[in-house]
């Protein structure tokens, strides 16, 4: 072999173990020839080889980078069609049973939307903390204030400047976790017996919610990568009262959707004609796999009708338990049920998370995080692809870190649970995703973790459980 066919065999060696994932930039062609002891032109003709072979693509003024791979595409699941009627949420019992199933460290992890501490590690905030609790312990070990620590607020409105969204620190009242603030959003615009019209699918946490504050849900027909049907919100409120949305800013969980900015602004403006007050959660809106972040819809509206929800627990710290909520006009009312909630926050993880964000470094820890996470996800789609009925269809998330898998009609996904656990494998039975229990032949498999082998296997193992069950 000459010496540029031996350079190429050891690249392809490395796409082929996953060293080199797709779309991965190779190093330069100086860094090639300097690591393998050839010239530069060698390097150069390795790299022309595998261009020609479609193994490597370049790009103009940035390098080569290892060809996107050609696979079979699973075609998409559908675009949903609920009943367009307000029904009572009955939920919790299931919810409960797979929190708990899914928090088992027995169970490979594809049953909670939740990323890896090992995978989100960040040192510096480690040492914030404890730097905060060994300089300050005391100070911090009090009652703050209900809105939280002025230095996160700060933080946090600095940044939402950055997507567009004027806010002042004044109007972020700081909650425990993103749960909090849309239990105080919801409770600050709605009563027991309202309806909230929701995605369909939605997160089970938010069903699980209203369930528990008495209030009834509709579904709006959502598609799996535009997300809401606008037309079908202003044909559904012409005949039912509904007394707020809750919707996901981008990301919808479980299916990835995101609304274009057009389909934001119209539903922004359909809604406005009701007066009728906008929930947003943007948990995953860090988590883009585009160009940029998504604009929320509060950087849409200015936040007159909208209160916007978030929290860190999806891209640095699910430990801490620290969200937020901004509610323009009704702070007031939110702060005055946070007093009666939970009176306040810990003090101590919202200081380090202040000093994590103002000694910069966030946007780096978000660039690996979103990478580590867009990885996980195209290997698992891969193994899904290979592994699961030839009938399946498949979510493409444009970001987060869940994959929605659709089966025929018939396929029961409660049946696949069960058999599923017999072999220690967890993951989101379709059911839990709506208040009407549609979507018991769909499930949803969480990406929130490294790759390897045990991993992938449990992948493959959970695609033949279903691929037997549905020949059964
Ligand atoms: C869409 C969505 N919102 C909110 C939450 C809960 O966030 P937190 O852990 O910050 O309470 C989750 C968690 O899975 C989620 O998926």
């Amino acid at each position: 072999m000459y010496r540029y066919e031996q350079l190429a065999a050891l690249i392809i060696t490395m796409i082929d173990n996953g060293a080199l994932a797709p779309g991965a930039r190779l190093p330069s062609v100086r860094t090639l020839s300097d690591q393998h002891g050839v010239s530069i032109s060698t390097a150069l003709q390795t790299c022309r080889m595998l261009e020609d072979r479609e193994v490597i693509v370049a790009r103009p003024r940035s390098g080569f980078y290892v060809a996107p791979k050609p696979r079979k595409v699973l075609a998409l699941p559908s675009a949903s069609r609920p009943r367009a009627r307000a029904s009572a949420v009955s939920i919790s019992g299931a919810v409960a049973a797979l929190l708990e199933h899914s928090s088992n460290p027995a169970f490979l992890p594809f049953g909670c939307a939740v990323p890896d501490g090992a995978l989100l590690e960040s040192k510096r905030l480690d040492l914030s903390l404890a730097r905060a609790a060994r300089q300050h312990g005391a100070r911090y070990n009090v009652y703050g204030t209900p809105l939280g620590d002025p230095a996160l607020r700060g933080e946090i409105a600095k940044r939402a400047m950055r997507v567009g969204h004027m806010l002042s620190p004044d109007e972020v009242v700081i909650t425990s976790g993103c749960t909090e603030a849309l239990t105080l959003a919801l409770t600050s615009v709605a009563k027991p017996g309202d309806t909230i019209a929701v995605e369909s699918p939605t997160y089970m946490g938010l069903l699980h919610t209203l369930e528990m504050l008495g209030l009834k849900a509709v579904e709006l027909p959502t598609d799996p990568i535009r997300g809401i049907d606008v037309a079908a919100v202003a044909r559904l409120l012409e005949t039912e009262r509904v007394a707020a949305f809750a919707i996901a800013s981008s990301f919808n969980n479980p299916l990835g959707s995101m609304m274009a900015e057009t389909d934001k602004r119209a539903l922004l403006e359909v809604l406005g004609r009701y007066a009728i007050p906008f929930i947003e959660d943007d948990v995953y809106g860090d988590l883009y796999f585009g160009r940029e972040r998504p604009k929320p819809f509060i950087a849409l509206d200015g936040g007159a009708n909208t209160i916007y929800c978030s929290s860190f627990s999806k891209s640095l710290a699910p430990g801490y338990r620290v969200g937020w909520i901004a509610a323009d006009r009704r702070t007031r009312q939110v702060i005055e049920r946070k007093l009666a909630f939970s009176l306040c926050g810990a003090v101590l993880p919202q200081v380090a998370i202040a000093e994590f964000l103002a000694r910069g470094g966030y946007d780096a820890h978000l660039r690996r995080v979103r990478q580590l996470l867009q990885g996980t996800l195209a290997r698992m789609a891969d193994a899904v692809e290979a592994s699961f009925p030839a009938e399946t269809k498949m979510s493409r998330p444009a970001g987060g870190f869940v994959l929605w898998l659709e089966l025929p009609k018939r396929f029961d996904s409660r049946a696949l649970f069960d058999k599923a656990l017999d072999q220690g494998i967890c993951f989101a039975p379709g059911d839990v995703f709506s208040a009407s229990r549609r979507f018991r032949n769909c499930l949803r498999l969480s990406a929130g973790h490294g790759w390897n082998e045990r991993i992938e296997d449990g992948v493959r193992r959970l695609g033949q459980l279903a691929v037997a069950l549905l020949a059964a």
